[in-house]
């Protein structure tokens, strides 16, 4: 159920930790798919994940650091691999490893903070026999012997899944049935295993529409724990929010919305220092975001040992500085102008009496905004509270046309990445929408 703590919260911090940093492939476990590594050599490698440096407070710590609200950490991504002990029947990193359960303290270390607790959870699975054969058309053994081969079974076609009717296979619905149930226990694990759990990320629903999910019912399970988790789109109809994914939309989604989003080009860790977003352009695609009412949720990729790479970590505290700088234009606001009245990203305060633009160009001696009938009391600039000059240009207030307000910058007062201006009103925004007027009395 929608939370208002979520639209409020606008930055969150994404984890992708899973046996997938080891062989630092990148693209998390979709190189299984794509029958770039066996299972066994990829099961072989959860041995290697030693956690040593895992850190949970100093995590928890730098997400804090950054400003974000919230964090949501991978539990088990597609390859059925679970972070956490798992009673269910399917392959742990604890098991392989004797490591003890690797959600707990992080949890733990976000609770204490105040920071509100997220868990991704991969619906697909494909280390499941009941899934997998269903998927696959297979038996339980022919997809074990797939798995157990150097290559893996190469890509499914969802097109084929789809196709696949098992209504009157007995055996594949009782399959399915019983991957279900499956689903169900590990879900109920990570949804009591670390108190109230505020997010539930679901991803990847392989084979719908043509597999039965019982979406409803998954819904109804984890509201029958926790009536006030929050649950991404990706469970059929039943989500609260959409999540676009790596682009930021053209228009806004109607509701509410998240964006996601690597630092780099990939969600899991490849130990390679490259392709990443400069802090600039990082806070310029926050600032979209925030403009079109949506919050980002931004990745970071730890390695097996459990280091956060330097460049996110140092990603995260320039992202930091700037939010701290700039809170009250984030936390809480609400969307922005429409397209049309400037060139600039607009949020709003909840009241709609107060304008957020941010400047993610450097202009040369002033910006402007249009349309706007109210009076305007006051422009500053966030963060410093520095008064700006302004002055409304054209229009024909008598006619109901309200001109153009244009804004002074003065450039020793610019931020190093993206500038704020306050722009108050005398009232509850009211713009102008029309097409322009002949003004014929002056
Ligand atoms: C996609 C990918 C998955 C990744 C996720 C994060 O759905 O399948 O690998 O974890 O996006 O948003």
């Amino acid at each position: 159920m929608m939370q208002e703590w979520f639209n409020d919260a606008k930055l969150g911090i994404f984890i992708h930790w899973g046996v997938y940093a080891v062989g630092r492939r990148g693209k998390e476990s979709w190189p299984l798919f794509r029958a770039q590594v066996s299972y066994k050599q990829y099961l072989k490698e959860m041995e290697a994940f030693d956690a040593s440096n895992y850190d949970p407070e100093a995590w928890a710590d730098l997400v804090e650091k950054s400003g974000a609200q919230y964090s949501v950490l991978t539990t088990k991504h597609h390859d059925g691999v679970a972070l956490w002990p798992t009673q269910a029947d399917g392959p742990s990193i604890p098991a392989a490893t004797g490591l003890p359960d690797l959600i707990a303290p992080y949890m733990d270390a976000l609770e204490k903070r105040g920071i509100r607790k997220g868990l991704y959870f991969s619906h697909t699975d494909w280390y499941n026999l009941d899934h997998m054969s269903v998927l696959l058309g297979q038996t339980p053994e022919e997809v074990r012997a797939l798995q157990d081969e150097d290559t893996a079974w190469g890509e499914i076609k969802d097109a084929d899944i789809a196709a696949r009717d098992i209504s009157d296979d007995p055996d594949k619905q009782a399959a399915w049935q019983r991957f279900l149930d499956f689903h169900r226990q590990q879900l109920g694990e990570i949804l009591t295993n670390y108190g109230d759990i505020d997010l539930i990320w679901f991803d990847v629903m392989m084979g719908r529409p043509g597999f039965d999910y019982k979406t409803a019912e998954i819904r109804d399970f984890i509201h029958g724990i926790h009536d006030k988790t929050v649950i991404n789109s990706r469970l059929g109809e039943h989500g609260d929010y959409e999540t676009p994914e790596q682009f930021i939309p053209v228009y806004p989604p109607k509701g509410p919305w998240e964006l996601c989003i690597t630092t780099n080009n990939t969600w899991s860790y490849t130990g390679r220092e490259e392709d990443y977003k400069t802090p600039s352009e990082v806070i310029t695609m926050f600032c979209e975001c925030l403009g079109m009412g949506g919050n980002m949720l931004l990745n970071i990729g730890p390695d097996e040992y459990g280091n956060v790479p330097e460049q996110q970590a140092a990603l995260l505290e320039t992202l930091g500085g700037w939010t701290r700088k700039h809170a009250e234009a984030i936390y809480g606001t609400v969307r922005g102008l429409p397209h049309g009245y400037t060139y600039n990203f607009t949020s709003m305060n909840k009241e709609r009496d107060t304008i957020y633009l941010y400047l993610t160009h450097v202009p040369r001696e002033a910006t402007s905004i249009k349309g706007i009938h109210n009076d305007v009391t006051n422009v500053s600039i966030v963060g410093s509270g520095k008064a700006c000059s302004h002055k409304r240009v054209g229009g024909a207030r008598w006619l109901n046309v309200p001109g153009t307000l244009w804004i002074d910058i003065d450039p020793d007062a610019l931020d190093e990445h993206v500038t704020v201006l306050k722009i108050e009103l005398d009232g509850p925004l009211n713009l102008y929408g029309g097409e322009g007027v002949e003004i014929d009395a002056n």
